[in-house]
């Protein structure tokens, strides 16, 4: 059966996204701010561009809506399908901290959100370094919040991983690391990264990690992936899928890149000496 958007975030795409693009005096059928899909590309860099500088007479604000609109639906399509299956033995029993890297307008959060009930809560860190991204994140939050059937998120926005304000104590809740169509990003530096999110999970929890993974299925995207798969062996997480998979949608058939590591709640304690 093909794979399905929950109507929430539908929903949501259509208040948020569609609709202000459809009543923007620039656009027209099929062409949102008179852009057609190829030009729109362009102009959001295939999704890699530094979205809060504006580009020719489009705004920082214009360039993230189109980004929403182009390319926003197959990660949650993809996402939204990794999250069904995680969940399939059975919700999380704590609520869960999420830190979605390069986190674009809430996608992580928004596919979770569809996954989950209104007795389900959960901590969102969204970390992206582009403003724009974070303010749409922000309007789609807001908008989840006022949906009755949605789970209850508290968010948490940064423009780094190192400037997450976190104040509680680490606990032992359970953590879900969302890296979507990140490695691609020509400024990224795996081993950076890593770090930061050693440093972000020992503020956070010791409890049990879970790091998902997705990507385009094509080589280029993924060429940090080894080093990035290194990284999180070493730091203790096990690899518990690694593939090119297919997620059938009534649209099309998504080939993408899908990874997923593992790493049990640190119970040992780490003494120092020799
Ligand atoms: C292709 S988009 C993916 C967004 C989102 N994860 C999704 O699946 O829709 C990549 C995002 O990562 C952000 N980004 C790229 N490099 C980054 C970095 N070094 N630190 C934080 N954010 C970064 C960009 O601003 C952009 O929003």
């Amino acid at each position: 059966m093909p794979a399905t958007l929950p109507a929430i975030i539908e929903d949501l795409r259509k208040s948020v996204v569609t609709d202000r693009l459809r009543r923007d005096p620039r656009s027209s059928p099929g062409h949102p701010l008179g852009l057609d899909r190829t030009s729109a590309a362009e102009v959001i860099g295939w999704g890699q561009a530094n979205f809060d500088e504006p580009f020719e007479a489009l705004s920082a604000e214009d360039r993230v809506l189109l980004y929403a609109y182009w390319n926003q639906r197959r990660h949650l399509e993809e996402l939204s399908e990794a999250f069904r299956q995680l969940f399939s033995a059975g919700r999380p029993k704590d609520p869960l901290i999420v830190i979605d890297l390069g986190c674009g307008p809430f996608t992580g959060g928004l596919a979770l959100a569809g996954q989950l009930g209104p007795e389900d809560q959960f901590d969102y860190i969204g970390v992206d370094h582009s403003h724009a991204m974070r303010t749409l994140g922000e309007r789609f939050a807001i908008a989840t919040e006022r949906i009755d059937s949605a789970p209850q998120i508290e968010r948490h926005w940064s423009a780094t991983v190192s400037e997450v304000d976190w104040q509680p104590p680490p606990g032992w809740r359970p953590v879900v690391v969302i890296v979507s169509f990140l490695l691609a990003s020509p400024s990224l530096d795996v081993g950076v990264l890593i770090d930061e999110l050693e440093g972000i999970l020992a503020r956070l929890s010791r409890g049990d990690t879970t790091v998902v993974y997705t990507n385009s299925s094509k080589p280029d995207p993924n060429r940090s992936f080894p080093a990035f798969r290194d990284a999180l062996t070493r730091a203790g997480f096990r690899v518990l899928a690694d593939a090119t998979g297919d997620v059938e949608t009534e649209r099309r058939t998504l080939e993408f890149r899908y990874a997923l590591f593992h790493r049990r709640q640190q119970r040992t304690l780490q003494l120092g000496g020799d």
